[in-house]
């Protein structure tokens, strides 16, 4: 079997090939980009002393400094220890957001906007929010459980009052060719997609779902714990299962679920 050496596993993370570079330009690209050395030294500072900081000290400090490290930060936002934030020059978030102990931000891209996070939204202890050159929003009061992974080398969209089980999985990008002439997958960078993914406002997205590349929910929604999601599935349904399949229509709720934007 062949391993995977460096050059083929940093092609695969969606880096630059960068598989002649020294150590520094390998870190570098991982966390920072294209983001000027100074700043990117001023984050490796405040990580480095404050990112595992324990207790109220530790969310003290970080409430303070954090904001010099984003693009747009509102106000009173929250981070927990061990939180890793890459790409920070491409991340907005939004007033009274909380992110829990040991999550992952990366806005990893070149050329994208990269990821945007809303008022109110709260983010789940390990859950990882990751871009390989796309983009991910998320809208304002979503609530995102422990251990869930949102993948985006194309665009994500979740609409605001959303609320996410955890152990979820969402997809937009990602895939890799399996025709005959392709290259071997592990020489592909998983970048082929076949369109965005929004999450409609108002749904709720049971523990364990999967939520595939381009397999859109509409508003309202209830999707089924482990249900794994290959089409989209339109607004005011549930739909459970693998593939899901609409179970209900929740049409006729519809005035007591109606939610003003
Ligand atoms: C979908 C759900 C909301 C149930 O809705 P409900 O309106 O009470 O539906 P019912 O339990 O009456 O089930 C309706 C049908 O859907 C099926 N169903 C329910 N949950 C399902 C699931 N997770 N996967 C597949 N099918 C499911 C039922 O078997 C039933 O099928 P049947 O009519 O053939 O017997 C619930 O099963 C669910 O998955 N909740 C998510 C809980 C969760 O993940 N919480 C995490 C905290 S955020």
């Amino acid at each position: 079997m062949k391993t995977m050496d460096t050059e083929q596993s940093l092609k695969v993370k969606g880096v630059a090939d960068v598989s002649h570079a020294s150590a520094f330009r390998k870190y570098r690209d991982l966390y920072y980009g294209d983001m000027p050395i100074g700043r990117a030294i001023v984050c490796e500072l405040i990580m480095f002393f404050f990112s595992g900081m324990g207790g109220a000290l530790g969310l003290f400090f970080r409430r303070k400094l954090y904001p010099l490290m984003f693009r747009r930060i509102g106000r009173k936002v929250v981070f927990g220890r061990n939180v890793v934030i890459r790409h920070p020059h491409r991340i907005n978030l939004g007033d009274y957001t909380i992110i829990d102990d040991n999550c992952v931000i990366d806005a990893k891209g070149t050329n994208n906007f990269g990821i945007e996070i809303g008022e109110r939204v709260y983010i789940g202890r390990n859950t990882i929010l990751y871009t390989k050159n796309g983009n991910l929003r998320i809208g304002k009061d979503v609530s995102i459980s422990s251990n869930c992974q949102f993948v985006s080398s194309n665009d994500m969209t979740i609409g605001p009052y959303t609320v996410i089980g955890a152990y979820s999985y969402l997809l937009s990008g990602g895939g890799y060719d399996y025709g005959p002439n392709a290259k071997r997958f592990s020489e592909q960078n998983g970048f082929i997609t076949r369109g965005p993914l929004v999450i409609g406002e108002n749904c709720w997205i049971g523990a364990g779902a999967i939520i595939l590349d381009a397999a859109s929910v509409g508003e309202h929604c209830v999707i089924a714990a482990g249900a794994v999601v290959n089409k989209p599935v339109p607004a005011h349904s549930i739909a459970g299962g693998i593939p899901a399949r609409v179970i209900k229509s929740l049409e006729e709720d519809l005035p007591a679920h109606k939610v003003s934007s």
